[in-house]
């Protein structure tokens, strides 16, 4: 099949890789890849908002001080600067852009509040389908001034000389000068998640089958509130709901969160753990939102994913449990979004650029997205393009071995590296995943089905790894044989895997790679 090239590629169709190719399409070929069709991502599940300090008791400060806060102070902080002071000025270019954003009677921004937040500022819109205004919006621009291409599945990425020049997939070869990484996260590898069907940590594989350093993984961000109905995970059930006064109480009315002194509204791992013990306990844990009088306008989005789980609107005691939401590590980046190897950029959840520590605060990934979108396309309009020649390296050995069903995955690590681990749990999970590893580290399948199920294998090693090397308790990582949080041991500890383990940062542990 004959290889087709462009200035950039961008894998991926979140709001970081729409961003990215909205701000490089006047000046630079982009193609995007995109192994689905280009309007299904998490991104554009997101209901929440983003967040951005431009309310009127609101500074940048304030939200730089939250984010250090719910991620247990294991952020770069400089970008975490970044992250918080490009927010207000993000808003209005979308808002101009076109986002439909919802406004108050005095046309301002209406401003949500979410947990672990010390202020209302998640800007929405349509209610609770920010993410899919922000999408839309952006997809819309761009038709036209770049090339998608869906339902094309990412093999492998191609390197010669030891820069990634582009991307082997399921329907031929795509060259390029720079490759951006923005395919979103692993949710799929649990069997409760909020997360789309095609978040099968694909990019983290990818990247690590190329050489790119990852760090963080043991960072997993369980969501509190996922619908659960007869055994079933029905959808994300924001936590803005929680902002409006919403309460959980398990099945004799008592209050779970009633002891925290931020209540319903303490981060997202600790009202997580609450839930998760009421159910060891046999309880059942109910979301009660009968305080919120216009529930239908103010979460219409929620309201559809109720009804078409036949809970009662008119109750609003919705069943829920807590699932894996989000990657806080991923592929390690510089400011610019630049991994450790050349040519190859990683932005959104899949990157791990240190924003979020051990724990994102809730509404700073839409932002993440746009803000580390853009400062990857601001180092790319400084490079030249030059044409890309025809491959020589040709990397991974192409094979087959019988691989597990992903629900047998799935069963092990929601209990052995879910909500809390520790050494045994952990180990357990090791030895299942050990006939596989070799394989799955360096050879690829050649369809989508295998290739799925191999990467979400390898990110489980990677994952599992990570969490058995960090012996404490920080955000969203608990190991119950180390239950007291954030030993200063750890401060400040990055845990960094690649495939030649080679670390190339301070302060850097070696995961154990098995
Ligand atoms: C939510 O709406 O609860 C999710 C938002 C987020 O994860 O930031």
């Amino acid at each position: 099949m004959a290889s087709k090239g462009a200035d950039v590629l961008i894998i991926g169709s979140g709001i970081a890789g729409l961003m990215a190719a909205h701000l490089l399409a006047d000046k630079k070929n982009v193609i995007l890849i995109t192994k689905s069709k280009v309007e299904v991502s998490n991104s554009s599940w997101a209901q929440g908002g983003i967040a951005a300090a431009i309310g009127p008791d609101d500074h940048w400060k304030y939200h730089f001080k939250d984010t250090l806060l719910a991620g247990q102070d294991h952020h770069v902080q400089d970008h975490v600067a970044m992250l918080v002071q490009r927010a207000p000025d993000l808003i209005k270019a979308m808002k101009e852009l076109g986002v439909p954003f919802d406004t108050t009677s005095e046309g301002e921004f209406s401003l949500g509040m979410e947990g672990a937040h010390s202020r209302r500022r998640i800007v929405h819109a349509h209610g609770d389908q920010t993410g899919r205004a922000f999408t839309d919006t952006l997809i819309n621009k761009l038709q036209g001034r770049v090339t998608f291409v869906e339902e094309t599945m990412a093999l492998e990425l191609l390197k010669q000389n030891n820069k990634v020049i582009g991307v082997r997939t399921n329907k031929g070869k795509f060259l390029a000068n720079a490759t951006i990484l923005a395919t979103g996260g692993a949710g799929q590898l649990f069997k409760r998640t909020s997360n789309v069907r095609e978040a099968t940590g694909d990019g983290f594989a990818l990247a690590y089958r190329a050489g790119a350093m990852l760090a963080d993984m043991e960072f997993v961000q369980f969501h509190p509130t996922i619908l659960f109905t007869k055994n079933k995970a029905m959808g994300l059930i924001s936590e803005a709901v929680r902002g409006e006064g919403a309460v959980l109480v398990d099945n004799y009315g008592k209050k779970i969160m009633e002891d925290h002194p931020q209540k319903d509204l303490a981060s997202r791992d600790i009202v997580s753990r609450a839930i998760h013990h009421a159910y060891l306990e046999g309880r059942e844990v109910y979301l009660d939102c009968r305080m919120i009088r216009d529930f239908p306008t103010r979460f219409p989005g929620i309201s559809r994913i109720c009804e078409k789980a036949s809970i009662d609107l008119d109750e609003r005691m919705l069943p829920v449990a807590p699932g894996a939401h989000f990657m806080s590590g991923g592929v390690w980046t510089d400011q610019c979004g630049r991994s450790s190897v050349e040519q190859l950029y990683a932005i959104g959840e899949v990157a791990c650029t240190g924003v979020h520590g051990a724990n994102r605060l809730a509404s700073n990934s839409l932002l993440e997205g746009l803000v580390f979108a853009e400062a990857v396309s601001k180092d790319l309009l400084t490079q030249e393009s030059s044409p890309v020649f025809e491959v020589i390296e040709t990397s991974k050995v192409v094979g087959h071995i019988q691989l597990p069903s992903k629900e047998s995955l799935q069963e092990r690590m929601t209990e052995w590296v879910g909500i809390e681990r520790d050494a045994s749990s952990l180990m357990k999970m090791k030895q299942w995943l050990q006939p596989y590893l070799s394989f799955v580290k360096k050879s690829v399948f050649q369809d989508k089905e295998h290739v799925e199920m191999a990467n979400m294998l390898l990110v489980a090693s990677i994952m599992t790894d990570a969490a058995f090397t960090r012996t404490e308790s920080r955000g969203g990582h608990f190991r119950s044989d180390y239950p007291v949080a954030n030993d200063d041991n750890w401060l400040k500890k990055y845990i960094t895997t690649s495939l030649d383990n080679k670390a190339n940062s301070k302060n850097v542990v070696l995961g154990a790679q098995s």
